[in-house]
């Protein structure tokens, strides 16, 4: 069986093919099964599906040219003022962010993080580009759709990188 987890890669490149039907709701669901500290899940889900929009990223985050080529683009999104937990806002948005790749990739489909917060000229722009209000706070960008590319799994795992019980 493929390993959801292991075989996951970046996706940069997507063909034409749209998406079916459902398909983001499938995707934001599993994203909000993300744990959140005291389960606040203080995250929004921004989905961009317009070209015209999709083509002004570039713009804004340098490193996210095939933006415009993807079906779609979600904007994971934080809301610090409902997260009684100070920052930890930012690892609950990247809980959903990782949940969103896992299941592009259970998907059949491919996409990519692209990191906004704590760039905060990144942040800045794209909450001006989509009218973000001002305690909503984009953090990461994910822009997919069917792989244009192959990648083979990759093995990270460091052995030297694991300590046991104590350093
Ligand atoms: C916080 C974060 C920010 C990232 N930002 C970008 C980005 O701006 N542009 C991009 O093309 N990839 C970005 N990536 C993807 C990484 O480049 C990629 O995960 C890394 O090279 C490992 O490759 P893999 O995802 O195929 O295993 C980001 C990943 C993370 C976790």
């Amino acid at each position: 069986m493929k390993d959801v987890i292991t075989s996951r890669r970046s996706i940069r490149k997507y063909t034409d093919q749209p998406l079916p039907e459902g398909t983001i709701e499938t995707i934001l669901r599993a994203a909000t099964a993300a744990p959140s500290a005291g389960n606040e899940q203080p995250w929004h889900f921004l989905v961009i599906e317009d070209k015209e929009l999709l083509a002004k990223v570039p713009e804004i985050h340098e490193y996210s040219s095939m933006v415009p080529s993807a079906q779609a683009c979600i904007m994971v999104c934080g809301e610090p003022a409902v997260a009684r937990h100070g920052d930890m806002w930012v690892q609950d948005c990247a809980a959903a962010t990782e949940n969103i790749l896992l299941t592009l990739n259970a998907l059949g489909l491919g996409g990519v993080w692209l990191g906004c917060y704590p760039k905060m000229s990144r942040v800045t722009a794209l909450a001006q580009l989509f009218g973000v209000p001002d305690n909503i706070v984009p953090f990461s960008l994910v822009p997919f759709g069917y792989p244009a590319e192959e990648k083979s799994p990759r093995d990270n795992y460091r052995p030297e990188r694991v300590h046991y019980n104590r350093w």
